[in-house]
């Protein structure tokens, strides 16, 4: 029962992929996301790129996405040498409505904020269990923090009603290291009612890197189902 389940969520993940892919044009500069939906995204670009003899370049937000990325013949370019991008693709762990996001379970959330936020267009990727009535409802909001404000960071939001968690890792003992460095505070809030808000307020306690809700930043939302890939767009 399980594999038939998942399995569907693979199948609409692809065709939610595969869609916002056709946003991308010859001579583009991409973001290219993390986690396991854009990575489909990033293999279904490096395909474009062998059969049309695109020249597309790629911003990797994780060395997950640059490893995909090389193996699937797209070039890596930085920020350093285009710090505008024509478009961005990436997954996104929950989305609500009007198209606000909480991101970041991959641990990656910092560099995708970075890299939507200079982007002319950003396109999410998700299977539509992603989709729901109101942010933070049976999900956490990771934080990225650095490692030295860490127990500061988490007092501060506890007074907020937050309840942190440190993200452990498998792999190795102790806490998850991000590929900037820092640790990920998951945090449970409930319900979210303004999630602009609340990333203002968390963005203000020192030691806070970045935070994983994405208010207002996806242009466009392609929700895979077991069928087709429904599109969402920014109102
Ligand atoms: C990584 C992310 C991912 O985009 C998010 O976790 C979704 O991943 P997946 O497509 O594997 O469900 O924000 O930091």
């Amino acid at each position: 029962m399980k594999a038939k389940s998942s399995s569907w969520i693979e199948k609409a993940k692809k065709k939610a992929a595969s869609e916002a892919v056709k946003h991308v044009k010859d001579g583009y500069i991409v973001g290219l996301g993390s986690g396991s939906t854009a990575a489909y995204a990033i293999k279904e670009m490096g395909r474009k790129i062998l059969q049309k003899k695109w020249q597309i370049l790629g911003v990797p937000t994780s060395y997950q996405a640059m490893q995909l990325a090389t193996e699937n013949g797209i070039k890596i370019t930085t920020l350093q040498e285009y710090p505008q991008l024509d478009l961005t693709i990436d997954g996104a762990d929950q989305i609500d409505e009007k198209l606000n996001l909480i991101k970041g379970m991959g641990g990656a959330l910092t560099r995708e904020k970075i890299v939507a936020s200079v982007s002319k267009q950003v396109v999410i990727v998700a299977d539509e269990s992603k989709l729901v009535k109101t942010l933070g409802m049976n999900h956490s909001v990771p934080i990225e923090v650095l490692p030295f404000a860490t127990s500061a960071v988490t007092l501060r939001i506890r007074k907020t009603k937050g309840k942190p968690c440190l993200r452990e890792t498998s792999g190795k003992v102790g806490p998850l290291v991000t590929d900037n460095g820092n640790f990920i505070l998951d945090v449970d809030f409930g319900p979210i009612d303004a999630p602009r808000r609340l990333d203002s307020q968390l963005k203000y306690i020192p030691g806070v890197v970045e935070t994983g809700i994405f208010a207002g930043m996806a242009d466009i939302v392609y929700l895979g189902t077991k069928y087709n890939a429904q599109k969402l767009r920014k109102r």
